[in-house]
């Protein structure tokens, strides 16, 4: 049972080694908000984004940036910054007022700095969750709680509230569940020891953490608006991997030759939940091979420590084969609570998936008169997925890993 290669002794050093924070998990704890000169200049249009857009000025005031070397952006907080301005720039100059009006060139004075911040960063040149929710945020009340009504995002998109809703719910969401990456280590040293009793206490903790990540969870319905968050702020996320709006991707100008093909910032991208499936060995890769590829293929959307972090616990002692080698049912309940939790979160998620997209998108075809069902773009989503089915999928591969008594 000896892993030696297996980092995960104690949470100072899952903490260290991964860009994991005790507070606040996969999230970039107390991100910055400013830039220095020269890169103000992006931060300006970026705080502007809404109202650049509605008044027609967006793509001018891109094309009058100087291009600027990224070589004075200095430590990790300041680049996360400045990937997140870039993209939500980026992500407006290509959708603009999201009329179907799209631009296919990323012009070099955006383009060179953000593919060179992009690769000094290992993110893709897009706009990614690990910019618009994990680096995202601010408390207004620095001494007060991580909550809502205390918090507030950096950056918008057209569409009101929406953005602030739909970023900030995925965060406290995120937060949530995070407070359970703690116990891992304990989880694996018991297994290791072969310490049920306190293998048994961590589940516990991993249950009931991802039973207040639910809880959180439906506030979103609270705080984000089916249409606006279908009609408007759904396009800004939307990539250029499987868009027919850009069948060939986007080109970044004075980068590369060609266009490039990248996939729309979605929750997908966020580690957590496929931290919890890991753990507790609920295979997505034994379910549908695609969207078992699309998994991994979100993998390479977050920032390189977490995906580090995902590959270090898949080489970890099986939490699962353990629990059902011991043949205890009191264990193996504890086990279930948690598989179930993510059952339940699932199962959540797909229900406000089909109010906040298949939905809107049927109302929407219906007033077009052209047929009931949703066309095939519209039933996909920011990342480019045949949604339903995929997220079935996924769902029904964690049912699969419930723990039936022998
Ligand atoms: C209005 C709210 C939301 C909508 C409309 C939505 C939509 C979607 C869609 C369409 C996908 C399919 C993949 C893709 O196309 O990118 C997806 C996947 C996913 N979403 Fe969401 N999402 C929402 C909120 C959240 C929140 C708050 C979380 C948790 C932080 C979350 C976590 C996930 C995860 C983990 C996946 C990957 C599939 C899985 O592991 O079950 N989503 N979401």
């Amino acid at each position: 049972m000896a892993h030696k290669a297996f980092p995960m002794e104690s949470s100072s050093k899952i903490f260290d080694e991964y860009y994991i924070d005790e507070d606040v998990g996969f999230a970039l704890p107390n991100p910055l908000e400013e830039l220095p000169y020269p890169y103000d200049a992006w931060i300006s249009i970026a705080k502007n984004l809404p109202v650049l857009i509605e008044n027609g000025e967006l793509r001018a005031e891109v094309e009058k940036l100087p291009v600027l070397s990224i070589n004075d952006l200095q430590g990790h907080k300041s680049q996360r910054l400045a990937h997140l301005v870039l993209g939500c720039i980026t992500m407006a100059y290509v959708w603009n007022r999201g009329d179907g009006d799209v631009r296919k060139v990323l012009p070099s004075n955006i383009a060179i700095p953000y593919c060179k911040l992009s690769e000094k960063l290992r993110l893709p040149p897009i706009l990614v969750y690990a910019d618009c929710v994990l680096a995202n945020w601010r408390k207004k009340d620095p001494h007060g709680p991580m909550t809502y009504e205390n918090m507030d995002i950096l950056f918008s998109f057209p569409g009101g509230d929406c953005s602030k809703g739909f970023f900030l719910i995925s965060l406290l969401v995120e937060i949530a569940a995070a407070s359970a990456i703690k116990v891992i280590p304990t989880i694996y040293n018991a297994v290791q020891h072969q310490d049920q009793e306190t293998l048994q206490k961590a589940l516990h903790v991993i249950a009931s953490c991802l039973d207040e990540a639910l809880k959180v969870f439906h506030q979103i319905r609270d705080y984000v608006d089916p249409n606006l968050f279908f009609n408007v702020l759904r396009i800004y996320l939307s990539g250029w991997k499987g868009n027919p709006l850009l069948p060939e991707g986007l080109l970044y100008e004075g980068v590369w030759d060609t266009p490039k093909k990248f996939a729309g910032g979605s929750a997908a991208q966020s580690s957590i939940f496929q931290c919890f499936d890991v753990l507790l060995g609920i295979q997505q890769s034994a379910g549908e091979a695609s969207a078992a590829e699309f998994l991994q293929e979100m993998r390479t959307y977050m920032p390189p420590a977490h995906q580090n972090f995902l590959h270090s616990l898949e080489s970890g002692p099986s939490v699962r084969e353990f629990v059902r080698s011991k043949g205890d049912a009191s264990l193996q309940k504890t086990y279930n609570e948690c598989v179930e939790a993510m059952v339940l979160l699932r199962n959540y998620h797909l229900k406000i998936v089909t109010d906040y997209i298949v939905t809107p998108a049927r109302q929407q075809s219906k007033k077009n008169q052209k047929s009931e069902e949703p066309s095939k773009q519209e039933n996909k989503g920011t990342g480019g997925t045949d949604i339903m089915k995929f997220l079935r999928n996924v769902r029904s591969t964690t049912v699969k890993a419930l723990m039936v008594e022998d």
